[in-house]
């Protein structure tokens, strides 16, 4: 008989975001005249911009016609999105990243899940906790863990605690790491990261030879000048660190799914032999042989989002989502909850009225103010205590959401 990789069993039952969606149907379910307002999962709510559609459409138009079909596209993605991105998110901000050094993709969740593919089984792994699960979940099939504990953290695993005590800003390890997840701005809590926080990793990294995972989903929602946008904005990070971007949270693609990871040509790992290794054929042979490029018009789409019609429209949606944002710390605040988070980024993290824990905090919003957010405890143990609400909603829902929740809390 077929033999599993046993190492999936070691999962907790589900992923974060599948389990909430189970109970919130249960819910749903008896009470079917509830209406429920999801500020759970970080999805969109607003439609793409017209700068995108327009652009997409065309391209489904060039897809009809025989003079401008296009089959299979380069995998790594098509040159005028690569330069686009090239120009506009970096050397238009002064960080030297070139075109050849990004790969186009179907998400951000995909690419720092599949990354570990070209990393070593004995690499020492650390995460900050809480943390976005799929950085854990996939080492953790991947074999790089052992069994959970009971607070559900895996053993193997470096945890660097990220809470109120410290101001949402990890230590460096007390154990040498060799691949390091950063996510800023960072999901769950909305916080950033200053230069000498990143600065501090890129040293760090550079003196253990450790790789930075840089996940910046949520570039595009900070605000404050002084926060840098890139962690090649850090002197040496170009070799030391992978830098995750999407289209998803900015521009609207969580349905449409186009996203890019940076991998520096100056980037380098080591052969068991010790002998130095370019990481950028790696994931290029990697992306190459499991992916087969993200759809022509999606890519069209994508480009569109540099337009100057395209970059107002989606300042003007990110505006939007951000402004929700401080409706929701604005109205907890008023009722004396501690909020963190949710100024440079769409998720504002909060600390549990009355001593509740995560998962009954959820669960006392959805029976009686019929709201969902995301218990903290879902994201690590660090996290117990803590909720997550995400900005990504009506203005409508956001005005009905804070008011619901003023009255359970009050
Ligand atoms: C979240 O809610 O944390 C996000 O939706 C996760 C994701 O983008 O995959």
């Amino acid at each position: 008989m077929a033999r599993i990789n046993d190492h999936f069993l070691k999962l907790k039952a589900g992923y974060l975001f599948p389990e909430i969606g189970r109970r919130v149907n249960a819910f749903c379910e008896e009470n079917p005249d509830a209406k429920v307002i999801r500020l759970g999962i970080g999805d969109v709510t607003e439609p793409l911009p017209p700068a995108i559609t327009e652009a997409m459409h065309k391209a489904i138009d060039e897809m009809a016609d025989r003079s401008t079909f296009r089959g299979y596209g380069p995998e790594q993605g098509y040159d005028f999105l690569r330069t686009a991105i090239a120009d506009n998110d970096y050397q238009a901000r002064g960080v030297n990243v070139k075109a050849d050094e990004i790969f186009i993709s179907d998400g951000s969740k995909c690419d720092t899940g599949n990354i570990i593919d070209i990393f070593g089984q004995d690499n020492k792994v650390a995460v900050t906790d809480p943390v976005y699960p799929v950085y854990v979940d996939t080492n953790v099939m991947a074999g790089r863990t052992g069994e959970a504990s009971s607070s559900g953290q895996y053993s193997g695993l470096v945890y660097l605690p990220v809470t109120a005590e410290n101001d949402f800003t990890p230590e460096l390890p007390s154990e040498s790491v060799d691949l390091i997840y950063l996510c800023y701005p960072n999901n769950p809590t909305g916080t950033v990261a200053t230069k000498e926080t990143l600065k501090k990793w890129v040293d760090y990294a550079r003196e253990k030879e450790a790789i930075i995972l840089f996940d910046a989903a949520y570039e595009a929602y900070i605000r404050n000048p002084d926060i840098p946008h890139s962690i090649y904005e850090i002197p040496g990070a170009r070799d030391v660190a992978i830098e995750f971007r999407s289209f998803s949270k900015n521009a609207g693609f969580t349905g449409t799914r186009c996203a890019f990871t940076v991998v520096p040509k100056d980037l380098k790992g080591r052969a068991a032999d010790g002998e130095l290794v370019d990481i950028h054929p790696l994931w290029n042979r990697r992306h190459s042989t499991k992916f087969n490029g993200v759809p022509y018009v999606i890519q069209r789409g994508a480009e569109a989002a540099y337009s100057p019609a395209g970059k107002a429209q989606i300042n003007e949606l990110v505006r939007f989502y951000l402004e929700n944002a401080s409706l929701l710390r604005k109205g907890l605040e008023a009722v004396g909850i501690d909020v963190y988070g949710g100024v440079d980024a769409p998720y504002v993290w909060l600390k549990t009225p009355r001593g509740l824990t995560s998962w009954e905090f959820f669960d006392r919003l959805l029976q009686q103010a019929h709201l969902v957010g995301t218990p903290g405890s879902g994201f690590g143990a660090s996290g117990e205590g803590y909720f997550r609400l995400s900005a990504f909603n009506s203005r409508e829902n956001v005005e009905e959401a804070v008011k619901r929740f003023q009255k359970v809390v009050s």
